[in-house]
């Protein structure tokens, strides 16, 4: 197959070619079993800590862009045409000067047993160099993904807090071109390749094949002949089946090198987004359609996990409890599946048949998400309970579409993730409101009928009941929102 068939990326400032590597070995086992770079840690393998954190830049119109991610559910292909920095790049060795980063983590005693150190140093150094916004609440956004036992944080948010404040330095920045430089001759034609141009990686390996093609078409054609190949994008869900089900994945194909599903387009009718784009890249469009979905994706895992995973492995995963769903059923939202020469759409609503099945087929790929744009009179909530603010997925989310004219709703769309085998809408309480004012009456008759939509489950993450409760009160919530009525905070109920 024309294409590339060893990994060529920069480790530090250093090319790597490596052609001899299972598909599934992860950044973090080959930093630290490989390369013998024992800096990035191990603590959760799953995501969660943030203690294998590390910078991945790549060439983003014509400067670098640094995304903190996580090294341990993360596969060594993924590096391909981009390079990996580290906790031990960090430090001008000629100079021996600290990055800044390090620096002030000294400064602001930020660190104590040290464990959770280089992840937090690999953060602010994605931060730093992303030039994040300085407000306490970007900070904690930024940090969310790092946990630490001994700190309290409050030293980590003080380093931030200066490194932020600090111009990008000359040593960096001179650096940055000749990375730019490097990053280029990375795709440098293979010996021997009869088409040089190509960029598609395709692996062999007893460990397993791995196919990273670069269009729609290679995309297609490479899942027809291998049907039962596993597709990967963030690897945010997949990663885990390696890590943590000790599963063995013989056939990846790898979605995030296809450009077309990596754009986000906004047409006359809706806004496009291609299903490699990763959340961190969509959630700003989005936001700015449905303002209401900031938070939501604000809260969807971490900076680290939000960088690799994607709206499309969402989707396709099918968890009843994934973020985005609720959110796409109750905008009423297209999906295009592909195959090898031929495409059709299905309602979101649709897509999701039963517990962990979907109407996407062998040989099929998600290619596209269509979320209709907002109408006139078009009101949108999306509410997440979770039992940790941030990295944490729902208990309970409940998405509500409703358009209002004279007073009454219309076109009303409620959908609740965690209610469910599926996402699902609440059919009987859309009844209820459709034709309906946001009245006290009209949002009481509506959570009774919230009660005969859904019977949940009770789980380690709330029992039927209390997800029964929450729905009915994300639905007053919705309301309270949309007519501007005040209710006292439990603190204000208490202390009165
Ligand atoms: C620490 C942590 C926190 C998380 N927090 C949240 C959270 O707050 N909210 C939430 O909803 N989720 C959360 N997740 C779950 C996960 O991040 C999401 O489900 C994510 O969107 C999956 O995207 P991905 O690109 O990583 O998918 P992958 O892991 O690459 O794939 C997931 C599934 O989708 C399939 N797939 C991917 N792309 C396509 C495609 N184009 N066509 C067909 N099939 C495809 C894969 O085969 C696989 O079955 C979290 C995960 C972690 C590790
Ligand atoms: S080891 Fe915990 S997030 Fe990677
Ligand atoms: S310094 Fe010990 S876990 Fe953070």
């Amino acid at each position: 197959m024309p294409g590339q068939s060893a990994v060529r990326f920069l480790l530090g400032n250093q090319p790597r070619e490596i052609a001899d590597i299972s598909p599934t070995m992860t950044v973090l086992e080959y930093l630290r079993q490989i390369e013998r770079m024992t800096g990035t840690k191990e603590g959760c393998a799953e995501g969660d800590c943030g203690a294998c954190t590390v910078a991945i830049a790549e060439c983003k119109d014509g400067s670098l862009d640094y995304k903190a991610c996580n090294a341990c559910i993360m596969f060594v292909p993924f590096l391909h045409g981009k390079q990996l920095i580290t906790v031990e790049h960090l430090k001008n060795h000629k100079s021996g000067r600290l990055h800044p980063a390090q620096q002030l983590m000294v400064d602001q005693h930020g660190s104590q047993c040290g464990f959770c150190t280089p992840g937090f140093v690999m953060s602010l150094f994605a931060m730093y160099h992303n030039r994040c916004d300085t407000s306490r609440t970007a900070i904690d956004d930024a940090l969310a993904g790092n946990l630490c036992r001994c700190t309290g944080y409050a030293p980590i948010v003080r380093a931030a807090k200066q490194l932020l404040h600090m111009p990008v330095d000359d040593e960096f920045s001179a650096n940055e071109q000749s990375t730019l430089v490097a990053l280029s001759q990375l795709h440098a034609p293979e010996r021997g390749n009869e088409q040089p141009d190509n960029a598609s990686l395709h692996l062999q390996h007893t460990g397993g094949s791995y196919h990273a093609p670069q269009t729609l078409p290679e995309l297609g054609r490479i899942l027809q002949e291998n049907p039962a190949s596993c597709i990967v994008a963030g690897a945010t869900d997949v990663g885990l089946w390696v890590t943590k089900e000790r599963r063995e994945l013989r056939a990846l194909v790898y979605t995030g090198a296809v450009k077309k599903m990596r754009q986000i387009t906004i047409t006359d009718r809706a806004i496009e987004i291609g299903a490699a784009a990763t959340v961190a890249e969509a959630m700003e469009t989005l936001s700015e359609y449905y303002p209401s979905l900031e938070e939501l994706f604000r809260r969807y895992g971490s900076v680290q996990v939000r960088n690799l995973a994607t709206i499309g492995g969402n989707v396709a995963n099918g968890s009843p409890i994934g973020d985005s769903l609720p959110a796409l059923v109750a905008l009423n939202a297209e999906l295009k599946i592909s195959r090898a020469n031929a495409s059709r759409t299905v309602s979101a609503e649709d897509f999701f048949i039963d517990y962990g099945q979907q109407d996407i087929a062998p040989g099929e790929f998600l290619e596209r998400i269509d979320i209709p744009l907002p109408v006139a009179g078009q009101e949108f909530r999306i509410y997440k309970v979770s039992k940790r603010f941030h990295q944490d997925i729902s208990a309970v989310c409940g998405a509500y579409s409703v358009v209002q004219d004279s007073g009454a709703l219309h076109t009303v769309r409620v959908c609740y993730g965690g209610m469910a085998a599926i996402p699902r809408r609440a059919s009987r309480c859309e009844q209820v409101l459709a034709g309906a004012g946001l009245t006290d009456d009209s949002i009481e008759q509506a959570k009774l009928a919230l009660r005969e939509d859904f019977a949940p489950i009770s789980d380690f993450r709330g029992s039927a009941e209390y997800r029964t409760v929450v729905a009915g009160n994300l639905l007053e919530r919705f309301a309270n929102d949309l007519t501007g009525k005040q209710i006292p905070s439990v603190w204000e109920v208490q202390y009165a």
